[in-house]
């Protein structure tokens, strides 16, 4: 066995996967993409197996819905019990004690000095498309602000709101109306080719001329932001952005969205990643880690717009499903008894450090972002020019899960590795995770 309990004993995909690919690709359509030709059978914290009886460190993660790790035993036994008690009465017709206390407590935790409430969903999509669909009706104005490198869901509203063509949009118009695209302060490749520093935020006086050229204001329901883009990138806002966007929104009554669906949930260090800025969402959208990998997500919001809907209005079959309730409930008491907010911040200086280290090695790390455990590196074919480095990532990503790491890549442009380790994640299994990305920009 090698370092941080990776255990690879045969080509990889080994000889199993390759057969499970055959009878994939007769039998599911060609669309639903596999970063790995890796078949997962089992897993435990971080350490994933495989059907070949490979393990593997998973930084991955189910793309982000892993912080507490796979099958932590107390979201199991959760899910176990209910399971055995009752699956599924549906919330529409009759109500559970779980659904309310997780509504209370994601109500405690999301900021803002008034009353909240908070609605339970499947998908992070259905979050999104909810939030919407709430402020639309508080405000009972159309339009939706959304903004580059997002990435909001695969639902026709929230692929609408998605900043990119291939593979999510390719195909697939006509799209919703009503949705607005704004520039995200990408500082690496500044939308506007300036210079933070300089630029006195041009991002932010962007948004007012826009309202002159795209949308009035008073036509405008919410704008949603991810708070740090997860798949366009891992782009962390200056400080200035969130707390300038939030004055416009106040300026304008537009309600504002933070879609914490990837950056959320602890993963930046705080439990929320708007905390990092000093903001108070109007709304917050939760989804990945909330149940540790059960289907379940969140809209949690200022009590008095979440109630301005029709009674009905709201809801779905299976949202809040009583058995991905108890393994939330359950994901945040291990939150709390393992200090996974600690954690991430530790586990998050350790992997900016090796990568700000690498850097200097190889000119292919274009730039280094990180916030608590949300980490990446943005490859370049060269420095000087910032060309995306989209053949280099691939390289890189094969070359790990033949050595043991999983790894999945974001960006518009395919050149960004970004890091979602579960924080439960032991000092060796980083370790061994770093040493293996390194030895791999080594082969570049
Ligand atoms: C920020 C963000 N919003 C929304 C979604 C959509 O979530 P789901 O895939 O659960 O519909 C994702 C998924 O990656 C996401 O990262």
């Amino acid at each position: 066995m090698s370092k941080g309990g990776i255990n690879i004993n045969t080509e990889i995909p080994g000889p199993k996967s390759k057969e499970w690919t055959k009878r994939r690709e007769k039998s599911v359509p060609r669309g639903a993409f596999n970063a790995t030709p890796i078949y997962a059978e089992s897993g435990e914290g971080a350490l994933m197996n495989d059907t070949d009886g490979n393990r593997y460190i998973d930084f991955a993660a189910g793309i982000g819905v892993l912080n507490v790790g796979y099958s932590h035993p107390k979201v199991v036994e959760a899910v176990k019990a209910q399971a055995d008690k009752m699956m599924h009465p549906c919330f529409a017709v009759l109500q559970y004690e779980s659904y309310i206390e997780l509504a209370e407590k994601l109500s405690e935790k999301v900021a803002g000095d008034y009353d909240k409430k908070t609605l339970f969903l499947n998908s992070g999509a259905e979050a999104v498309e909810n939030a919407v669909k709430i402020a639309r009706s508080y405000s009972r104005k159309p339009a939706v602000i959304a903004f580059e490198n997002a990435f909001h869901g695969r639902t026709l509203l929230t692929m609408s709101m998605t900043a990119k063509v291939n593979p999510y949009k390719q195909h697939f118009g006509p799209f919703a109306p009503e949705v607005y695209r704004l520039p995200y302060p990408y500082c690496y490749r500044c939308p506007f080719g300036l210079t933070y520093g300089s630029c006195k935020i041009r991002c932010l006086e962007y948004i007012e001329e826009s309202f002159a050229t795209h949308i009035p204001p008073e036509d405008v329901a919410c704008l949603v932001i991810e708070t740090v883009v997860g798949e366009g990138g891992f782009i962390i806002p200056p400080k200035e952005f969130l707390p300038g966007l939030k004055k416009i929104c106040e300026k304008y009554n537009i309600l504002f969205v933070a879609d914490e669906i990837q950056c959320g949930y602890g993963r930046t260090g705080k439990m929320f990643a708007y905390e990092h800025f000093d903001i108070v969402p109007d709304m917050v959208t939760s989804a990945k880690s909330i149940a540790a990998g059960m289907p379940l997500s969140a809209v949690t919001g200022k009590a008095d717009v979440m109630d301005t809907t029709v009674i009905g209005g709201l809801g779905g079959t299976y949202s809040g499903n009583p058995v991905a309730i108890e393994a939330g409930l359950a994901v945040l008491d291990v939150m709390e008894e393992e200090n996974l907010l600690e954690k991430a911040n530790e586990m998050g200086e350790y992997l900016m450090k090796r990568f700000k280290d690498m850097q200097k090695k190889y000119p292919v790390i274009g730039d280094v972002r990180g916030l608590g455990a949300m980490v990446a590196i943005e490859l370049v074919s060269d420095p000087e020019s910032k060309k995306p480095g989209t053949e280099e990532t691939k390289k890189v990503m094969k070359y790990c899960y033949e050595k043991g790491l999983i790894l999945v890549k974001a960006g518009m442009y395919d050149n960004i590795v970004r890091l979602l380790p579960p924080l439960v994640t032991t000092k060796e299994q980083q370790e061994a995770a770093m040493d293996i990305i390194e030895d791999s920009l080594k082969t570049l």
